[in-house]
Parts: structure tokens; sequence; C-alpha cells
């Protein structure tokens, strides 16, 4: 299927997780995570969040192309008085998979979108030009990314200097649950130690 490149970005704890049991925001794990966050988003055509993501972290998904806003959610319920709808940035998209999309406010800027994941990420590449789409999780989205084999950087930081612990907490595949259908294999393109920082940087594209 004609599609865009798709990235996505972590920063996992010890224990392989995104946050903690409560999905308290994990907020950044240092200056620099955040600062790599932001030229992740760089070369992004357009961002992508599931509304989890997007509610507990408060994410207005602005960078410096202007680049599209896009939800992904299988109610549609977003919360209309949430900080996107009232800052400048780009069009935001909404998918809703399962429903009609409730309470959503006048905003010329938003698009609703019904259908598949699948479906969504094609349209975005045939109809929106979208060459580069950076997926910030969380974990139940990125899941299903992994599931239809759509995902070819991957970044992560790992924050070893914390453990969230939890069997509910997620990881960045979701709730650990269902295997997908296969394993899905990446080798490995930036490797930056940060011992000062306790942290370690790194990035995998798809073998
Ligand atoms: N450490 C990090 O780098 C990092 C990065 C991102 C997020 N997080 C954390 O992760 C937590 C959220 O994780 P999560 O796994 O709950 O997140 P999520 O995927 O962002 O949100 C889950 C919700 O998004 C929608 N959704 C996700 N995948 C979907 C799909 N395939 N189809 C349709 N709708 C889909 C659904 O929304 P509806 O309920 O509306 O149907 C679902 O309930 C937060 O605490 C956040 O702070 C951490």
């Amino acid at each position: 299927m004609v599609r865009p490149r798709i990235s996505t970005n972590f920063a996992i704890s010890a224990d392989g997780k995104i946050s903690s049991i409560h999905h308290r925001p994990s907020g950044w794990t240092s200056k620099q995570d955040h600062q790599r966050l932001l030229e992740l988003r760089q070369n992004a055509d357009a961002l992508m969040v599931g509304r989890g993501t997007l509610e507990h972290d408060q994410m207005t998904l602005t960078g410096p192309r202007n680049p599209l806003r896009c939800i992904i959610s299988r109610t549609g319920e977003l919360d209309p008085t949430h900080p996107i709808f009232s800052k400048p940035g780009g069009p935001i998209h909404l998918l809703v998979t399962n429903g009609e999309g409730k309470s959503l406010p006048q905003d010329p800027r938003l698009t609703i979108h019904t259908g598949t994941l699948k479906d969504f990420i094609h349209s975005l590449a045939e109809t929106h030009h979208v060459k580069n789409l950076h997926c910030e999780g969380g974990g139940q989205l990125v899941n299903e990314l992994a599931q239809l084999d759509l995902i070819d950087e991957f970044h992560l930081t790992v924050a070893a200097h914390t453990l969230f612990g939890g069997a509910e907490s997620p990881t960045t595949t979701g709730k650990p649950a269902n295997f997908l259908p296969a394993s899905r294999h990446f080798k490995i393109s930036y490797f930056e130690p940060r011992t000062d920082l306790g942290e370690c940087f790194l990035s995998y594209s798809r073998a």
C-alpha cells in the first residue's frame, strides 16, 4: 500500500514501561530527552498519537513544519477543552474507528475520519501527501502499528534510572497481553550512551 515512512519515539524505564500504573505522564526523562523529542519532530509532515496519550500528556503536537496533528480513537470522545483546540498548530485529523465522535468543538481545523487505522494511514499519503509520519505513542496505538507491521524507525530513550513496575502499566506495545502475529526485527542505527544522565538514546531501523 502507498503509505508514509513511520517512526515512533518512547522513553522507557528499566522494566520496559512507558508510564506508571496510574498512567501519570512520564514527562521528559531529561532536558536532552525533550530536545530529542523536538528534533525527531523536525522531519514530520504529520504527528500521530492515541487519545490516551493526547489526554494524559496534554499534547498540542506542534513542530517546525506545522505538521498535521493526527489523533486516533475508537470512540472519538475527545475533551473539547483540550489545549490542542486552543493552541496554534497544523490541521487536526481525528480518526474514529468505532464511533462517530462526540462533543467535538466547532474548529475549522478539525477533520473527522472514520474507518480503519490502515486506511487512514494510506489516505495521509495519498490525499495529504504525508511522507514522514511520526507517532509519539502510546502503547495501544503502537501495538496496532506493530501488528500491521508498519513501523520503519523506532527511537528510544532508555531511562534505566527508574522502575515503574505494575502488570497494568503500559509498554511500547501497550499492556503486556497477546503476542504480535510475529516478532518484528530492527537494526541499530544510532547509539548515544549518556552516563552523565544515566540514559541512553537509541534508534533502530527496520531490518
Ligand atoms: N514514555 C513515553 O515516551 C510515552 C509516550 C507516549 C505515551 N506515554 C504514556 O502512555 C500512557 C498512554 O498509553 P496507552 O497505551 O493507554 O495509550 P494510547 O494508545 O495513547 O491511548 C489509548 C487510547 O487511544 C485510542 N487508541 C489507541 N490505539 C487505537 C487503535 N488502534 N484504534 C483506535 N483507537 C486507538 C483509544 O481511544 P478511545 O478510548 O478514545 O477509544 C484508546 O483507549 C500515558 O500515561 C502516556 O503518558 C508515554
